[in-house]
């Protein structure tokens, strides 16, 4: 098991100089040989077959482990909400551990890259889908404890906490945004740029103690983030907590 998790580094190297489509490929071998800490049970693979998404089974562990660890009451904020699944799961993880903080979550469901093929589906047809598809995940698999869920790219959603807003959610409740947060979950837009932005917020408000972790930011995945995990730790003040594969970090 060492020896092949000795060979995952220099794969993971190559991957990181190739173009994204056969980075992803080589990346995704490395990742078979030193595989992630996987904590998914009867439950969350449930959740993975009802509810489409992207969620890597490796940010579970990530989940528990900065749940476990929040330093106090702050919410949990998670960018990026798709279809519910990481949200659904979330949700389980707060329940499990006894947890009673607020869960508050937004995504824009845009989808400007989305319906490029002939086909005469829009991208407003896809983004009422996706968003309705969250609704209803939300109303069966976190009927107990709704995330509070703002409609709103992530540039406006931190401008409103920053600007302590008041907002309707998408399940027609009002939700006053601001003060620390205790986690983050930054899975929106995973170009550099944005993801950068995505950071700069999270860490003005993220508590000292706080995580935050970022989906697809494992080395070779050929998405914009990975270039951040290294700026993130040479910053002072940041510890990386695991790359699991996707890259956990703990604010000091
Ligand atoms: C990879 S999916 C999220 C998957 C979800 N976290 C899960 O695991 O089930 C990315 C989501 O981010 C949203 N998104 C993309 N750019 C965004 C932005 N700038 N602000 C807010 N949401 C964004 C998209 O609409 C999409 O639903």
């Amino acid at each position: 098991m060492r020896a092949r998790a000795r060979l995952a580094e220099p794969l993971r190297a190559v991957a990181r100089r190739l173009d994204k489509r056969h980075a992803r490929r080589v990346a995704l071998a490395a990742n078979l040989l030193d595989p992630p800490i996987d904590l998914s049970d009867h439950y969350t693979d449930h959740l993975g077959y009802a509810i489409a998404g992207m969620l890597a089974r490796g940010n579970l562990w990530c989940f528990d482990q900065a749940l476990r660890h929040l330093p106090s009451d702050a919410p949990i904020v998670e960018i990026g909400s798709f279809c519910g699944l990481s949200a659904s799961v979330l949700t389980y993880y707060k329940r499990r551990l006894g947890l009673r903080h607020r869960l508050v979550t937004c995504d824009s469901w845009g989808f400007e890259q989305a319906m490029a093929g002939d086909v005469p589906v829009s991208r407003a047809d896809y983004g009422r889908f996706v968003k309705d598809s969250y609704v209803r995940a939300m109303q069966t698999f976190a009927a107990w404890d709704l995330p509070y869920t703002v409609e709103a790219y992530a540039d406006d959603f931190f401008g409103a906490w920053r600007a302590g807003e008041t907002r309707s959610d998408v399940f027609g409740r009002s939700v006053t945004l601001g003060g620390p947060i205790g986690f983050a979950y930054v899975d929106g837009n995973h170009d550099y740029d944005h993801a950068k932005r995505d950071f700069e917020h999270v860490a003005e408000f993220l508590e000292p103690g706080g995580h935050v972790l970022f989906d697809d930011s494992y080395d070779g995945s050929g998405w914009g983030v990975t270039r951040l995990m290294p700026e993130i730790r040479a910053r002072a003040g940041w510890e990386l907590v695991a790359r699991n594969p996707n890259y956990l970090f703990r604010k000091r």
